[in-house]
């Protein structure tokens, strides 16, 4: 495979834009492409992933500051992008890019999905940075905390009875599937579960975000103190914002409150196979970006060992005692959306910054992982250190010329009160 150095890229951008070049490979008959995509493709190291405007436009306002430059130096249309974020963004050398999903799982993953199967670009040797505000933990963090994640969790991808309808003696209305009681582990595995992400990666990140000076805001501090309790048990939420290494949680339902979050606190922990709570961050898209990302790895485009998780804290996902979930939700102002957007800009642009510089000695190789990295059905390959163990016997998914695949177990139908329902065995 040819690979690009920065001064190739200056060159080509120089000679022919970067747009340009993308949008002849994307309009050239077919048997033109692949001459033109060795030449033409941009291969950017890091492309920053955001999922609305805020979270983009305070890279495209500041980065002109950073050594990264003008993010929207070149627009590249993307074909199955969101259509209120129809472009890849890159700046002048094509070595960092940008692109806004749209919210929550389904814009996620069909926009993801969009740009790393386009064909476009070069990804096999990117760094993925997902880079969104989301609910956080009292337990674990404060308005404007900056969380990198190894797990990332589909928490509400369960049967739901109405709380008002459950049974006496169950927690919450969430079940898992094929289970008979809320903590016990689902029975019937969809695939998509559970997200693994590098540790190595994650810690080399964290180290990168700490190097930023984040930033607090008197409003939101306000906030913060009712969360003092006798117990401590809401100590983090007291503290001021610093990054810290916790879990996210993805599910298009925005809840908040107490009872959904601890529900979920739980899900996160019995589904990873923990022994202590590590959810922290509340979102809408990280398991579909990193599904997406791991389906492409396993097509040899993009490596997901180098994905990284960022979130930051925007709102609290439960109200602090004595104050109603309705009323945090809607009511009264947290104040945490500024501080978390700045604080995802000044964070993140540490670890692109970083990332960049250290090209050559580091990251152009990657980080070794040395957990286990992938889904919860061991599509990559390797033993999950969670869930029932991998269906492909270790060796991870492939395709054999005959078109036979490496899967070892067979699916089943499992029948509840008469609806069938698809599962593993
Ligand atoms: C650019 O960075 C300098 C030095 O860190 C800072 O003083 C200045 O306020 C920044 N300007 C903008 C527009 O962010
Ligand atoms: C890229 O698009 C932005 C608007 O999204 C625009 O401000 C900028 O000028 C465009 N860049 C180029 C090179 O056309
Ligand atoms: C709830 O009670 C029923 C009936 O006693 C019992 O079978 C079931 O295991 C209990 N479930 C939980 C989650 O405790
Ligand atoms: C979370 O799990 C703990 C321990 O099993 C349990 O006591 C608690 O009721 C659960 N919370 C919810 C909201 O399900
Ligand atoms: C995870 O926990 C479940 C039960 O809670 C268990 O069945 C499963 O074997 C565990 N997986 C691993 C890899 O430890």
């Amino acid at each position: 495979m040819l690979l690009y150095t920065p001064t190739m890229i200056a060159l080509l951008a120089g000679a022919w834009s970067l747009a340009a070049a993308a949008k002849a490979v994307a309009e050239s008959p077919n048997h033109l492409r692949e001459r033109q995509q060795s030449y033409g493709k941009i291969s950017p190291k890091v492309v920053i992933v955001s999922m609305f405007s805020p979270e983009a436009e305070v890279w495209y306002e500041n980065s002109l500051n950073s050594s990264v430059g003008d993010l929207l130096a070149n627009n590249i249309t993307v074909r199955g992008l969101s259509p209120l974020y129809p472009h890849v963004h890159c700046n002048e050398q094509g070595e960092v890019c940008q692109l806004t999903m749209g919210e929550a799982e389904i814009n996620a993953a069909t926009s993801m999905a969009a740009f790393v199967f386009s064909g476009l670009f070069d990804l096999t040797r990117t760094y993925f940075l997902l880079a969104g505000i989301a609910g956080v933990n009292p337990k674990l963090g404060t308005l404007g905390s900056v969380a990198l994640s190894k797990y990332s969790v589909q928490v509400a991808l369960q049967y739901e009875i109405d709380a008002r309808e459950m049974p006496i003696n169950f927690s919450t209305g969430y079940l898992p599937y094929g289970a008979y009681a809320p903590n016990e582990y689902p029975s019937i595995i969809y695939g998509t579960e559970v997200m693994e992400l590098s540790e190595n990666l994650r810690d080399v990140a964290a180290e990168l975000a700490q190097q930023a000076e984040l930033v607090d805001s008197a409003d939101s501090a306000d906030y913060c103190t009712r969360y003092v309790t006798s117990s401590g048990v809401y100590a983090a939420a007291t503290a001021s914002p610093s990054v810290i290494k916790c879990d996210s949680a993805t599910s298009d339902v925005y809840y908040s409150g107490t009872l959904l979050s601890e529900a979920f606190e739980n899900t996160t922990k019995l589904w990873t196979n923990q022994s202590t709570v590590t959810y922290c961050m509340s979102a809408q898209e990280d398991s579909a970006v990193l599904e997406v990302l791991m389906r492409a790895t396993v097509w040899g485009l993009v490596d997901f060992s180098r994905a990284i998780a960022m979130r930051t804290g925007s709102d609290f996902d439960r109200p602090p005692p004595s104050v109603g979930a309705f009323q945090h939700l809607r009511l009264l102002d947290q104040n945490g959306f500024e501080i978390a957007i700045r604080n995802l800009y000044l964070a993140g642009v540490e670890i692109v910054t970083g990332i960049v510089a250290e090209w050559d000695s580091v990251f152009y190789e990657g980080i070794i992982p040395t957990n286990y990295i992938g889904d919860i059905i061991g599509t990559l390959g390797g033993e999950p250190d969670f869930g029932p163990g991998s269906l492909f016997d270790g060796k991870g998914f492939s395709v054999e010329p005959s078109g036979e695949t490496s899967l070892t177990k067979r699916r089943i139908l499992t029948r509840r009160k008469g609806r069938k329902t698809g599962g593993w065995m």
